[in-house]
């Protein structure tokens, strides 16, 4: 028997005055299309904003549906567009802020399960990492380096 080690780290920035100018044009963008999302059963709105390397600022908020599962996360309504709209551009950096109608939050929100092999997916193709920010509504940004970082020993084609 053995056990193996895998560390994540990530940087965390105090707010967004702190973020590079690029970053904070990025995260701004994002909390502005988070503003557009349609929540109307969890009240909690996301954004994320993605910076293609032919320049163009793709824009996603997450889309709820009565049949709750039917629903989309910001993350993946974003990273879907720009895999069918500009299918040869890379995805370089992702922007992503979450904000509940109900309580403000504070803590920075990661991208949930399914949205990381989504993301992992346009990685792998690319390859080349795609930077990532996550914060709530306000407070602290933590940047991943990679999504890899943020979802270590993933499923990948290779094991098909
Ligand atoms: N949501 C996202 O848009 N991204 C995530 O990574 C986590 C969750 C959305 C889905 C649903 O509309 C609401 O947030 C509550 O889960």
């Amino acid at each position: 028997m053995k056990e193996i080690n895998i560390t994540s780290s990530f940087t965390i920035f105090d707010n967004l005055n702190e973020l590079p100018a690029d970053i904070q044009d990025l995260m701004t963008q994002a909390v502005e299309i988070r503003k557009k999302a349609y929540a109307p059963y969890s009240k909690f709105k996301v954004g994320a904003a993605l910076l293609l390397d032919n320049g163009k600022i793709i824009l996603g908020s997450n889309q709820e549906n009565a049949a709750y599962p039917s629903g989309l996360c910001a993350e993946r309504t974003a990273i879907f567009y720009a895999g069918s709209t500009y299918p040869e551009a890379k995805i370089l950096k992702m922007a992503i802020t979450a904000a509940s109608d109900t309580n403000q939050t504070t803590a920075p929100i990661p991208p949930c399960g399914s949205c990381r092999q989504s993301i992992a997916e346009y990685e792998i193709k690319q390859d080349t990492p795609i930077e990532i920010y996550f914060m709530g509504e306000i407070g602290e940004i933590y940047k991943s380096s990679s999504l890899k970082n943020l979802l270590p020993l993933m499923f990948d084609k290779k094991f098909l």
